[in-house]
């Protein structure tokens, strides 16, 4: 399959799988934060992190109803790690996913437990011993400890630290290289895991799959920040101008516009010649370069 038809169909399963996973199983009253989530969760996002988790699955020769509820649980994380990022405490955004953001629909109170709420749901989604009709007990660990490291202080998180602390400071290439490795990377770096986790690779596969999980995280958060200053709100989905109004620590502010365009070229260049150990990549080179030109 072309590898926009293959990325439009991973979007749609995923999307039904949301939908259903996002579901109030029984009214006590408490339907509102369920729709909070879906409002969310449903707004139209790229779906890139369970798209890789699905296409590593699926190279390395495991079975897509398999990695599934991963995918669906790493969107989940994605989501409310999104859902709070756009805080008034935090970025301070009025849009998302071409959306007015959670806490301008329902609230700050409904915001910070619509994203509690996802984050929750992704381990119960995760741990759901329905999955072991598909993975061992034994994988189903694996997977949930890869979920939470990654969207932990050791990942997501700390990198969200670093990124407040780097407000209005002069930080080095090198400590904005770890920020946005653990802020960005650390969930892309999931996916690919729990793709290779599933499919059974090898550990070499493992590792190239890591290398190509971080150089297209490095790209991905170079070409946002690039977004946020020459992007267009209406394509871009997200304020344009949000990084400088908060003062932030970004590579075009450390590099300039020019060298971040030639380095988001070069780094999904690096990210396809780490596929190598893959006798078939599948759609992965041809996403890694797309996301170099991406403007959404
Ligand atoms: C936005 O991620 C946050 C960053 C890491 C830059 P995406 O650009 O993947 O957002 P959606 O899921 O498509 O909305
Ligand atoms: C945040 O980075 C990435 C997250 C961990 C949520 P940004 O703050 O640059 O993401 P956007 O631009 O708001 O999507
Ligand atoms: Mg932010
Ligand atoms: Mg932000
Ligand atoms: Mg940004």
């Amino acid at each position: 399959m072309p590898w926009k038809e293959q990325l439009t169909a991973y979007s749609s399963l995923v999307e039904q799988q949301l939908t259903s996973y996002i579901q109030l199983e029984e009214d006590k009253g408490q339907g509102l934060i369920f729709e909070a989530c879906r409002y969310s969760a449903m707004a139209g996002g790229k779906r890139l992190r369970p798209a890789l988790v699905l296409e590593f699955c699926r190279i390395c020769g495991g079975e897509q109803k398999a990695a599934l509820p991963f995918a669906c649980a790493l969107e989940m994380i994605h989501t409310y790690s999104l859902i709070h990022d756009d805080l008034p405490c935090m970025d301070d955004d009025d849009l998302r996913r071409g959306k007015p953001t959670n806490h301008k629909v329902y609230g700050e109170a409904m915001a910070v437990l619509a994203g509690d709420g996802l984050l929750n749901l992704a381990f119960e989604t995760a741990s759901d011993p329905a999955n072991a009709a598909y993975v061992s007990a034994e994988t189903q660990v694996k997977a949930i400890r890869i979920l939470s490291r990654a969207s932990g202080m050791h990942g997501m998180i700390g990198g969200q630290v670093l990124d407040m602390q780097a407000e209005e400071t002069q930080i080095s290439l090198e400590q904005l290289k770890v920020l946005q490795e653990l802020k960005t990377g650390a969930l892309i770096g999931a996916a690919a895991q729990l793709g290779c986790l599933i499919g059974g690779a090898t550990p070499e596969q493992t590792d190239a799959a890591l290398e190509y999980a971080r150089c297209i995280g490095l790209a991905f958060q170079i070409q946002d920040d690039i977004l946020d200053i020459e992007g267009d709100a209406e394509i871009f989905g997200k304020p344009i101008g949000s990084d400088a109004a908060n003062s932030k620590s970004t590579y075009p502010s450390l590099l300039g516009l020019e060298r971040c365009h030639e380095l988001v070229h070069e780094l999904s260049q690096q990210a396809v010649d780490a596929l190598a150990p893959f006798s078939d990549a599948g759609i992965l080179p041809e996403l890694a370069m797309s996301l170099a030109d991406r403007k959404s």
